[in-house]
């Protein structure tokens, strides 16, 4: 099983993303993540990405397509691949789905987390990140169990640094000019399932889990 998980920044894809592909024995495939790790890294992409997560902006569609059909190819894509930040443009969608007709596969859900902008405004500004394990936690809605401190005895939590008011105003600009016409583009392909991400964590699990199934 192939599912995507849509929605604006801060809406919980990342939060979701691992317990989805946990229970369903998918392969977490994270664009921001995987980017991230090219920055760090200092590779040409990450240099190249750099700028334009810095600002808000989508990363060119022919470097973030060619990132991640690299990685849906992968020998370790196990019993499918979930998806979290990619596809983002008209763009990217179609070649995903070129790329997948081509190995004799495709995408079976697209689950949409539905989340009102003022909502996720406050939870990026709460958020801090695991650098080295990926956990993702809020200061109030999802805590550490020790301030500042990463659950899996990884160390100091870190505050992503396009988590800035101004960068994430720009954030929703984007996806809301870019990314959020992919819902027509999934509904019209009969794909499409809305979950209220606005539900605490736990209730937004068990919808997306029956959503995927
Ligand atoms: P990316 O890393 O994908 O960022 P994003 O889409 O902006 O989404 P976030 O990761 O910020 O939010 P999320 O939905 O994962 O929420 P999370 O679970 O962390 O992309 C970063 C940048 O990379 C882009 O701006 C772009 O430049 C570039 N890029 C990436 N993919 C690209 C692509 N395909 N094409 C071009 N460019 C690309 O949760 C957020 C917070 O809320 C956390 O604190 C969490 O604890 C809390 N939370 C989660 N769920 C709940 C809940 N139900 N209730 C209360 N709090 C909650
Ligand atoms: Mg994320």
């Amino acid at each position: 099983m192939n599912v995507i998980l849509l929605g604006p920044p801060g809406a919980g894809k990342g939060t979701q993303a691992k317990r989805v592909a946990q229970a369903f024995g998918l392969k977490h495939l994270s664009s921001g993540d995987i980017l991230r790790a090219e920055r760090k890294a200092g590779t040409e992409l990450g240099k190249k990405a750099q700028e334009f997560m810095d600002a808000g902006k989508l990363v060119p569609d022919d470097l973030v397509v060619s990132m991640m059909v690299a990685q849906i190819d992968g020998p370790d894509a196990g019993d499918g691949v979930l998806l979290d930040g990619f596809p983002r443009t008209r763009l990217q969608a179609e070649a995903l789905d070129a790329k997948l007709a081509g190995v004799g596969k495709k995408i079976d859900r697209v689950v949409d987390l539905v989340v009102a902008d003022d909502k996720v405004a406050g939870r990026l500004m709460g958020r801090r990140s695991c650098s080295k394990c990926g956990a993702v936690y809020h200061v109030e809605f999802n805590p550490p169990k020790a301030e500042g401190q990463c659950d899996n005895g990884c160390g100091e939590l870190t505050i992503r640094p396009d988590d800035t008011e101004e960068v994430v105003r720009q954030r929703l600009e984007t996806y809301h000019e870019q990314t959020a016409p992919l819902t027509a583009y999934y509904r019209d392909k009969a794909l499409l399932r809305e979950v209220d991400g606005a539900k605490t964590v736990d209730e937004v699990a068990v919808s997306v889990e029956s959503a995927c199934r």
